[in-house]
């Protein structure tokens, strides 16, 4: 018993001791913890945190990719945080929703990663890089979000972002292509330049994956202009605030928002807004060209810090929320504005309404338009819009529009074409 009693204290402290004593000595540095922390998650990193394989099954999988970066992380925050409330609605077998996060910086991953993890939602999130595989991470992927690649600085163009994130967009189709179920997927692509690198990703998959035959994969990717409508909202209301035109009200206007997502590719369709308002022509000029550069505010502000990241990550989580949405059953339908095809594998018009879209747009291949999306995705094109928009919008905005959207899609075309030719 007295043996008992000297030996039971020395067993259970001894692990503590030694592991005080190796953290204390010169050899354990915070860089040796910081590297043991590290192999902690790179052991883990292709496994979900809190997903075992049978509850995989189960699992609707959203893959973020490029998720440690300024849109990617707070993106991701959003839907660990918030997505719970969706599966409560429910009604469908899924029981689980897990976000497979992939990004090429491999420690800013694991760090995004174990991060997320602590956060008390039933949300599921795992870790992936190029060292464990981008497999894992789009293997039975339901939705994939793309905000890889490089954002702005002071002075630069979305365009000027061409070269760089072409290469990684169509790198990353093609993974989409080898990993994902083309026939089930919806692809969300947020890195820039979206007038551009939409058709590239569209064009890649289909001229270079034969598994994309018949798989309608093109009326599944699409651009996210959402901050573009986000903006319009945002700055409708605090003009007519500030010109005191509106009493101050909690609720936000909705403007249609079309065209394409860079400079005065974006067409904000005032006219068509809920909003009660009586802007003067200045007041209504300065609006539409805020909207339109809107992007430069916070590139100057950010000051060669990168480009809209958190109001970007709020407008992506609006979408992918309502994909979400879709995909659980709680919804039929998404009725929203997206940057797509609007011609099929077969150069057919993508869905109703597009046949009529493309005379209207003097047959530019892709255009942002609200949109009617299903589980099949894009099941009618909203070209209605377009008749509404007053003269001023139809006449001056639409060909100016139109005329720089088409050399933006050549541009994103020419790039597939001559890398399929020097494969
Ligand atoms: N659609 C929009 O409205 C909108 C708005 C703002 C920014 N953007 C664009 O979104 C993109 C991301 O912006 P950000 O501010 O988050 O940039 P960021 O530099 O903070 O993050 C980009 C992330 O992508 C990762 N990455 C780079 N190459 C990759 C690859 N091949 N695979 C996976 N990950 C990769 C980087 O490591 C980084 O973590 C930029 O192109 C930016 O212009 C779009």
């Amino acid at each position: 018993m007295i043996l008992l009693l000297i030996l039971f204290p020395c067993i259970y402290f001894l692990p503590f001791c030694i592991n005080r004593t190796v953290r204390n000595s010169p050899e354990y540095s915070a860089a040796d913890y910081y590297k043991s922390s590290i192999q902690y998650h790179k052991s883990y990193s292709n496994m979900p945190h809190s997903v075992t394989p049978s509850i995989e099954q189960d699992s609707l999988k959203i893959a973020i990719l490029g998720a440690a970066g300024g849109i990617g992380q707070s993106l991701s925050l959003l839907l660990k945080a918030q997505l719970q409330y969706q599966l409560k609605e429910s009604n469908r077998s899924v029981t689980h929703i897990h976000l497979a996060l992939y990004d090429v910086n491999q420690e800013a991953i694991n760090g995004v990663t174990a991060d997320l993890s602590h956060i008390d939602t039933p949300i599921s999130v795992s870790s992936h890089s190029p060292a464990g595989g981008i497999e894992n991470c789009l293997h039975n992927a339901s939705i994939v979000v793309i905000p890889a690649g490089v954002p702005r600085k002071p002075g630069m163009t979305r365009d000027d972002l061409f070269n760089v994130n072409a290469g990684i967009i169509s790198q990353l189709g093609d993974s989409i292509a080898e990993c994902c179920d083309l026939s089930k997927v919806f692809v969300l692509v947020i890195s820039n330049p979206v007038n551009s690198l939409v058709p590239v990703m569209v064009s890649n998959i289909l001229k270079n994956h034969p598994q994309s035959r018949n798989s309608g994969i093109e009326r599944r990717i699409m651009g996210v202009t959402k901050l573009d409508i986000v903006r319009a909202s945002t700055f409708l209301r605090e003009i007519n605030i500030e010109s005191g035109l509106t009493p101050r009200v909690n609720s936000m206007p909705d403007v249609p928002v079309i065209g394409g997502h860079s400079g005065e590719t974006i067409i904000p369709l005032f006219s068509q807004s809920n909003f009660l308002s009586r802007l003067n022509e200045d007041q209504l000029k300065y609006l539409i060209h805020r909207v339109q550069y809107g992007g430069d505010e916070v590139v100057k502000a950010k000051n060669g810090k990168g480009s809209a990241t958190l109001s970007m990550a709020h407008a992506g989580y609006k979408c992918v929320v309502q994909f979400v949405s879709l995909l659980l059953g709680n919804i039929e339908q998404i009725h929203g504005t997206y940057y797509v095809p609007l011609k099929d594998a077969n150069n057919f018009p993508i869905a109703p309404g597009a046949d009529q879209l493309l005379p209207l747009v003097d047959g530019a291949d892709y255009f942002a338009i609200p949109l009617t999306i299903t589980t099949k995705g894009v099941s009618y094109v909203d070209y209605d819009i377009v008749n509404r928009m007053n003269d001023m919008e139809r006449n001056q905005m639409l060909p100016i529009c139109v005329s720089q959207l088409k050399k933006n899609i050549d541009k994103g075309l020419e790039f597939v074409a001559s890398r399929s030719a020097s494969s």
